[in-house]
């Protein structure tokens, strides 16, 4: 991270990824989320939870609540790790469709919670800080989409 009197630089991770069936769960709990496998063997992207945003395969972008993770609360730490977007104000089927989830703002670590009740709590404000966040005029993206990224490797750039 680089800051000038002008401009400030921040880094951006971006995964590009086809949206695979999950457990489903996230219906349930009230916040459908569009899985991405992720490639990310050496641990680059760390886990956690971020606002960001997603491009839908049509070339529209829309505002996400992100996690990175091995769903803690249900899986201990034997889960895979797996990338959930939520997007917001979203209701429609994603599955199949290549997705760019752009992970910019870190909200928070990733939890155990005690109970689903927890989570959907943490989850409300998750995407309430995602919300606040996306209509912030500096959090629109200055790197460009357009650019070819390789599937579910996650990679750092420059906005
Ligand atoms: C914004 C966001 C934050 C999340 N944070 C956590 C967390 O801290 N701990 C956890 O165990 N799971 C977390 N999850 C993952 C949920 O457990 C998961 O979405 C839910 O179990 C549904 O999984 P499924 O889509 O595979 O059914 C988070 C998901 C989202 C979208």
């Amino acid at each position: 991270m680089e800051s000038t009197a002008s401009s400030v630089v921040t880094e951006v991770i971006v995964v590009r990824g086809v949206v695979e069936t999950g457990d489903q769960r996230g219906r349930t709990l009230g916040f459908p989320t569009a899985n991405v496998a992720l490639r990310d063997q050496d641990d680059e992207v760390g886990d956690g939870v971020w606002a960001g945003w997603v491009d839908r395969a049509d070339g529209t972008r829309l505002p996400a609540a992100v996690s990175v993770g091995r769903r803690p609360t249900y899986y201990g730490s034997d889960g895979h790790r797996l990338l959930e977007a939520h997007l917001l104000d979203f209701a429609g089927n994603l599955y199949d469709e290549v997705l760019t989830v752009w992970l910019v703002r870190h909200l928070r670590e990733q939890r155990a919670f005690d109970s689903s009740e927890a989570l959907i709590r943490a989850l409300d404000n998750d995407i309430a800080e995602a919300r606040a966040w996306s209509v912030e005029p500096t959090s629109a993206l200055s790197v460009e989409t357009t650019s070819e990224f390789p599937p579910n490797i996650p990679v750092r750039l420059a906005s």
